[in-house]
């Protein structure tokens, strides 16, 4: 008596009712971040040709979206500033200014939407003038003196109000460092996101157009601290050891390429595990609705869903305002 006729798994596809009921895997705003890109200025909203869909936005912007963001019941947002390049310099020291771009963002948006979470990067690449994520000497990026710098531009980020730092320069040891600082100047409930996974990639392109940090990169790239797209086993190492030091959260990055890594950390480890669909992945759904191959929101969804089932407990998406819009609020 098994197997078809009697079993017929259509049955629990055959009407709307009955596929919500059995639905696996669920997506609402709650489980979006949106990133945005500030730039310097007032009432500047400007596209960025790269990334269609979205602007670069001043401070008194990037409030508006904060508000519409937190409206949509989008959770958080993360903040990428978008330095004047007479600002940038070999050390990128300007990420310590406590008036910087991102300081006087965070605190615009702490005080005309505090219930939005607010995440800010750690690393030097949009401040420095080679674009890397660190101070680079002799060819590369050296670790220590980098963790020093980023610990202070951790605490700057904190004191302006920042609610999550998200160190994403793949230095060694810098979440511990981090997180003594954090304890140290007594922002004990500043949650640390680590981009502990982070891919070596080429769907970062579109990003570093929108924040001008791709010029001077050169051909080694980032891959003497960024990771190969080959590791699957280095990933597990780099979460375990971002956990120890204090991580809240760890991220997996670029998304849609490495799912099955999501689903690895996942089952690996007991904090959250966030992902992020970067800008080159944003970029080509767009790319494929625009060519008229599908529809932007139908294949963002079934994008966001697949981070879901692959574990991922919040997504980064440039797509989270559009997505919210269409989505019922709440879980
Ligand atoms: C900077 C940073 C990058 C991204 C987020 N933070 C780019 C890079 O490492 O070069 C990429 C995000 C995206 O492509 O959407 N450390």
């Amino acid at each position: 008596m098994s197997g078809y006729p009697h079993i017929r798994p259509r049955r629990l596809r055959s009407a709307p009712w009955v596929r919500n009921l059995v639905r696996e895997t669920v997506i609402s705003p709650a489980d979006f971040i949106q990133p945005l890109f500030v730039v310097e200025g007032s009432g500047i909203q400007r596209p960025i040709p790269a990334l269609p869909g979205v602007d670069h936005l001043a401070i008194d912007r990037v409030v508006d979206v904060a508000k519409a963001a937190h409206g949509l019941g989008i959770p958080a947002i993360a903040l990428f500033p978008v330095i004047a390049p007479e600002l940038k310099t070999p050390d990128g020291k300007i990420a310590l200014d406590p008036d910087g771009l991102v300081p006087r963002c965070v605190r615009a948006v702490k005080a005309a939407v505090p219930e939005i979470g607010i995440m800010c990067d750690v690393a030097l690449d949009p401040y420095t003038d080679h674009g890397h994520d660190g101070l680079f000497v002799d060819g590369d990026v050296v670790n220590d003196a980098t963790v020093e710098v980023l610990v202070r531009q951790a605490l700057t980020l904190a004191e302006a109000g920042c609610d999550v730092v998200a160190p994403s320069d793949m230095m060694d040891g810098r979440i511990g460092a981090i997180r003594a600082a954090l304890e140290q100047g007594g922002y004990v409930n500043t949650l640390i996101l680590s981009y502990a996974v982070k891919y070596a990639s080429v769907f970062y392109g579109p990003f570093r157009a929108a924040v001008g940090s791709a010029s001077a990169l050169g051909v080694k790239g980032k891959h003497t601290y960024q990771m190969d797209g080959a590791n699957v086993i280095e990933a597990l190492k780099e979460v375990e050891l971002d956990v120890a030091e204090g991580a809240d959260m760890v991220m997996v990055k670029p998304g849609m390429p490495y799912l099955d890594v999501i689903a690895a950390v996942k089952a690996r480890v007991n904090v959250p595990v966030l992902a992020y669909q970067v800008s080159g992945e944003y970029a080509m759904l767009a790319a494929g609705a625009a060519a008229g191959a599908f529809d932007f929101l139908g294949v963002l969804r079934e994008s966001m869903i697949s981070f879901k089932r692959a574990g991922a407990s919040a997504i980064l998406t440039y797509g989270a305002l559009q997505l919210a819009r269409e989505l019922p609020h709440g879980r």
